[in-house]
């Protein structure tokens, strides 16, 4: 199987690895902003998202296996590799495979931990609720906490997109996934080996991966720094795409890539 890519602009590379239950084209105005600034962005699709349709099962490290066949087939020597939430679990795993290829690492609302035995469990609740009701069920058991008040109240046209993309992905892929995140590895060994500038970004109101947890990240990576984005819940780049593209871009602008 080949993972479905965009590949964006011209210049040092940058792979951007998306969200559950989200494709490549989350990343889209952040894409767009980094290739007029003189970067080429490769934005894959995970199994069973956007435009990479299958409905086998992938655990996390399989996907970032994945991953590493695609920056090899593109023979990228070094890149700024990152992702939000379950794109920073796997960005983890790649990390373990392929850290060489790092020039720098971007952490968005994510977590180095596992499940806890209660975060596992209500996976598998709603891995039920999926199969009775249908990927519908997302919008009620998942999106209130992956979105903060302000951009319920004040971004109706987020809500609406992210109802819409809830409601027509393959339930298929939404329970291969929701088992992968499950019986993902904990990462907090490898972080404290993690020697890369790392940029951490995580919503002022993320419930999903909490800044505590982002604070406690920051001082196990060597060279990391931790930027917090106002008025954001858990999808903090879609949320506050402003704020957010100057922190990528200020990071990515500083990185040096010796290749
Ligand atoms: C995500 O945003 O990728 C997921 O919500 C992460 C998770 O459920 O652990």
């Amino acid at each position: 199987m080949k993972l479905y890519f965009d590949d964006i602009g011209k210049g040092k590379t940058i792979v951007l690895i998306h969200a559950f239950p989200l494709s490549r084209k989350m990343w889209q105005a952040q894409a767009e902003l980094l290739a007029i600034q003189g970067f080429r962005v490769i934005l894959p699709d995970l199994p069973g998202f956007g435009k990479t349709d299958t409905a086998k099962h992938f655990s996390i490290r399989e996907m970032a296996k994945q991953i590493a066949e695609l920056i090899e087939s593109l023979t990228i020597e070094k890149a700024i590799i990152g992702g939000l939430s379950m794109g920073g679990y796997v960005s983890f795993e790649l990390f373990r495979l392929i850290p060489e290829k790092f020039s720098a690492l971007i952490l968005c609302d994510t977590t180095q931990l596992a499940d806890t035995v209660e975060k596992r469990n209500s996976r598998f609740e709603l891995i039920l609720k999926i199969e009775k009701q249908g990927s519908d069920a997302l919008i009620e058991n998942m999106l209130p906490n992956l979105v903060s008040e302000d951009t319920k109240q004040n971004n109706p046209e987020l809500m609406t997109e992210l109802k819409r993309i809830f409601t027509n992905i393959d339930p298929i892929s939404v329970i291969n996934a929701l088992r992968s995140m499950a019986e993902r590895n904990d990462s907090s060994e490898l972080v404290n080996q993690i020697s890369v500038p790392t940029l951490l970004v995580f919503g002022e109101f993320d419930k999903v991966t909490n800044l505590e947890n982002a604070r406690m990240l920051n001082q196990s990576i060597s060279e990391s720094e931790l930027v917090i984005i106002e008025k954001a819940g858990h999808f903090s780049n879609l949320e506050q795409p402003e704020q957010f593209n100057q922190t990528l871009l200020n990071f990515c602008n500083r990185i040096e890539f010796n290749d």
